[in-house]
């Protein structure tokens, strides 16, 4: 690993928008979109931001609990964003943000929003260092703090599990 891929790197590097239109077969009987595909959606731009800080293959190692705040209808264009919010030793936090945009008003309502820990991998497939993340904006750097936070509640949920002998990962 050389020094210029630790380098540390600005959370802004990092962010990704993605639009989508829910279309038929992206609904569900409701009409709605279909939570699977928002999942998925939310998955691959929160994977294209980890990507794009440590320019290494990464992959999902967790998804925060997700709520729908409200359904995205058929027809209406789906806006995620994502950032790097926090990076540890492999691992990294993204956030991602979904907004429904109605194509007609413009109109931009939130849907939901999810945090997500990536970890980058080698080409031995064991999970690799990444770069620091750099946050400036004041509300990167509350990001970066609730993140750390988040961290150390995943950390208790998985040495619950294990006390209770469910699988965890590892
Ligand atoms: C996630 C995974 C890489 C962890 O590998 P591992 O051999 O257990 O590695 P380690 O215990 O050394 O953990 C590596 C990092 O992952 C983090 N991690 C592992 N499980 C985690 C979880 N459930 N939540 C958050 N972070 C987790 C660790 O905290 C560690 O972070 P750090 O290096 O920043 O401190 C491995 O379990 C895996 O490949 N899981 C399957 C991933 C997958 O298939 N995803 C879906 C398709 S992309």
């Amino acid at each position: 690993m050389t020094d210029t891929v630790l380098a540390p790197r600005p959370v802004e590097d990092s962010r990704v928008e993605m639009t989508q239109i829910v279309l038929p077969g992206d609904t569900n009987a409701h009409g709605t979109a279909f939570g699977g595909q928002v999942m998925a959606w939310m998955d691959i731009c929160g994977a294209i931001a980890a990507q794009r800080h440590c320019r290494r293959a990464v992959v999902t190692a967790a998804v925060d609990e997700l709520e729908f705040v409200e359904p995205i209808k058929k027809g209406m264009v789906v806006v995620l964003r994502a950032q790097v919010n926090m990076t540890w030793r492999s691992s990294m936090e993204v956030g991602v943000r979904v907004e429904s945009e109605n194509p007609t008003t413009g109109e931009r309502r939130h849907a939901l929003t999810a945090y997500l820990t990536f970890v980058a991998k080698g080409e031995d497939d064991r999970p690799v260092a990444v770069p620091p993340v750099v946050a400036t904006a004041p509300a990167d750097v509350q990001r970066q703090g609730d993140a750390v936070a988040r961290r150390q509640a995943r950390l208790d949920l998985r040495a619950a599990r294990a006390r209770r002998g469910e699988p965890v990962q590892g």
